[in-house]
Parts: C-alpha cells; sequence; structure tokens
C-alpha cells in the first residue's frame, strides 16, 4: 500500500467507514450523477477526456469506454496515492495503453498544452479549491475550440449550512449541548477556513465564473431534495466516516470533545435518530456544461 494522503484516506475508507455496505450504497448513489455528468459531456469515439480531480477515476474510467479504442483519458489529481488507484484500475481493465496520469492542482494545469483536449470532466473539485476562477480558466485553456466542459459540484452553500442539533441530518436537539460541543472543536481545530471554502459558492457563482473563463455557451441545472435521512443501523460504522475529506470522523471529533458520559448519551440519541431516520438530511448538486 502506498503512502497516503488526506484525500485518499477518505476516499478509500474516510466516506464510508471501512464497510463495504456504505462503499457499495455511496457507489450505487454516484453512478447515477457520473452517468449524468459524462452523458452530458458528449463524449466522442476518439476523444481525448481529461478528468481533473480524478479521486479513485469514478468518471475517467467510465469515459474510457466512451471514448473508445482510438481515445484516451487523462487522469490529473493533486493526490499521487489516488492516482495510484486510478492505475491499478485501469490496469485491470486492460486499458493502460489510453490512459495518462498526471499529478497536477486543478488551477495549474502546464503539464497539458493549450487546446489539446476534447472534453474536461469533474465532480466534486471545485468546492475544495479556493480560486475557482483560476481552475475554470485552465479548464478553458486545454480544450480544443469547440470541446466541452461537463462537471458536477456540490452546493454546501445550502446544504451543508450549519444547523444546531443536526448530524447529517439526523436530529439529535435532544444533546444539543453535545452536538454543539463536537461543533466548536472542529471549527477550532480546522487549520484553514475550511467551511468559508467549501460554503463560498452557489449555481450561480458557477455560471459566472465559467462565463468569466472564456465559455460562450453554458448550462447549468441544480436540484436540491430535503428529506429525512436514510434510515441506518450502522451507528459505529457511521462514527468512522467523515463528510469530506478535510473533515474529521464523527468518532474522532467525539474523542476530542466529549468526556466518556457524555460520548455515551450522545452516541444514544444518534442512533435513535438513525434507526428511526428522524431529521431532515439536504441534498444540492449543480450539473454545469459548457462549449468552447
Ligand atoms: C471528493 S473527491 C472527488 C473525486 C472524483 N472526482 C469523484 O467524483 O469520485 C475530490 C478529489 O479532488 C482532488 N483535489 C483536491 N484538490 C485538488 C486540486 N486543487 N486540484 C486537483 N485535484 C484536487 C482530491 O485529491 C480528490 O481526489
Amino acid at each position: 500500500m502506498p503512502d497516503t494522503d488526506v484525500w485518499a484516506t477518505w476516499l478509500r475508507t474516510g466516506r464510508d467507514g471501512g464497510s463495504a455496505r456504505m462503499r457499495a450504497e455511496n457507489l450505487d448513489r454516484l453512478a447515477k450523477l457520473r452517468d449524468r455528468i459524462l452523458d452530458r459531456a458528449g463524449i466522442r469515439p476518439g476523444d481525448t477526456v481529461l478528468d481533473v480531480g480524478a479521486g479513485q477515476g469514478l468518471l475517467g474510467l467510465g469515459a474510457l469506454d466512451r471514448a473508445g479504442e482510438q481515445g484516451r483519458v487523462i487522469f490529473a489529481d493533486i493526490s499521487e496515492p489516488a492516482l495510484d488507484d486510478c492505475r491499478a484500475e485501469v490496469a485491470g481493465l486492460g486499458a493502460s495503453n489510453r490512459a495518462t496520469f498526471v499529478r497536477a492542482s486543478a488551477t495549474d494545469l502546464s503539464a497539458l498544452a493549450s487546446e489539446t483536449v476534447d472534453v474536461v470532466v469533474e465532480r466534486a473539485v471545485l468546492l475544495f479549491i479556493e480560486d475557482r476562477q483560476r481552475a475554470l480558466d485552465e479548464y478553458h485553456r486545454v480544450l480544443r475550440p469547440g470541446g466541452r466542459l461537463s462537471l458536477g459540484e456540490p452546493i454546501n452553500s445550502w446544504m451543508g449550512r450549519d444547523r444546531p442539533g443536526y448530524l447529517w441530518g439526523y436530529d439529535v436537539t435532544e444533546v444539543i449541548e453535545l452536538e454543539r460541543k463536537l461543533h466548536d472543536v472542529d471549527r477550532a481545530e480546522s487549520t484553514t477556513s475550511r467551511e468559508d471554502v467549501l460554503c463560498g459558492f452557489d449555481d450561480r457563482d458557477l455560471v459566472a465564473m465559467t462565463r468569466a473563463a472564456g465559455f460562450l455557451r453554458i448550462e447549468a441545472q441544480t436540484d436540491m431534495a430535503l428529506a429525512p435521512p436514510p434510515v441506518r443501523d450502522d451507528l459505529d460504522v457511521f462514527l468512522d466516516t467523515a463528510p469530506n475529506p478535510l473533515a474529521p470522523t464523527t468518532r474522532a471529533l467525539m474523542s476530542a470533545a466529549l468526556n466518556d458520559d457524555e460520548s455515551d448519551r450522545f452516541k444514544r440519541a444518534l442512533d435513535r435518530a438513525m434507526r428511526d431516520g428522524h431529521g431532515e438530511r439536504r441534498h444540492a448538486v449543480t450539473v454545469l456544461r459548457a462549449w468552447r
């Protein structure tokens, strides 16, 4: 196993607490969004496709099929271990001759020459980047005239906003003072202004920045949904998950913020809310496509 970093750690275990069941649920949910982003990208056989912030290759692996034997997929990410995961998957598909792996930030794709890519795809990357305009400028630069951008970004400014007494949508207002302790420790320990970056944009900003990057035709759709959170019986798995790669797990927050008695009370309240599916979970994603 190669050295890992926050990104690969989260992709490998942090988003599912190491549970095969939760991993399968996550991938099933993401498959719909993957197909939507790839469908909207209009990938043609022979295209060169760039997957920015490829992670473990959700989009890029799907794009390999669509670009066909004459096409090529460039997997780009700042995380080398994540790229290692992509390399392994691509090798398993026998497609290594049609893939390239580039360690690069979305804000500096200088490893790629201008106007050399037919399609740029990405999902859940811009939200982690402070200078989103620069990333979109880079997407525009590497695309050939007539090239397409297709992306999907969660809109945390709506769904991720702090709601006292709720944890990932589960209603734990009966122990709100404990939930606030977790929240305060999380705030105090986050090294950067994480929430400000993650929540610092909405769908209109994405359209405006895409236009400012030079794209002439842009279409965006935002889906917003609000519903009770899913019924779950796997509290321990849940405690070992984190909502995003930059956030600690709930278990880590509990050990930093609560004593043993408080932890027990908090777990009991959370377990009840999970088993009842009690609360309100929000979901918002913008899909955007643009033509150069
Ligand atoms: C939430 S994951 C999404 C991964 C993948 N796109 C997917 O849909 O499964 C975010 C990814 O963005 C990458 N990332 C974070 N900051 C980045 C940056 N500045 N440039 C490129 N990639 C970045 C991380 O390494 C991680 O793989």
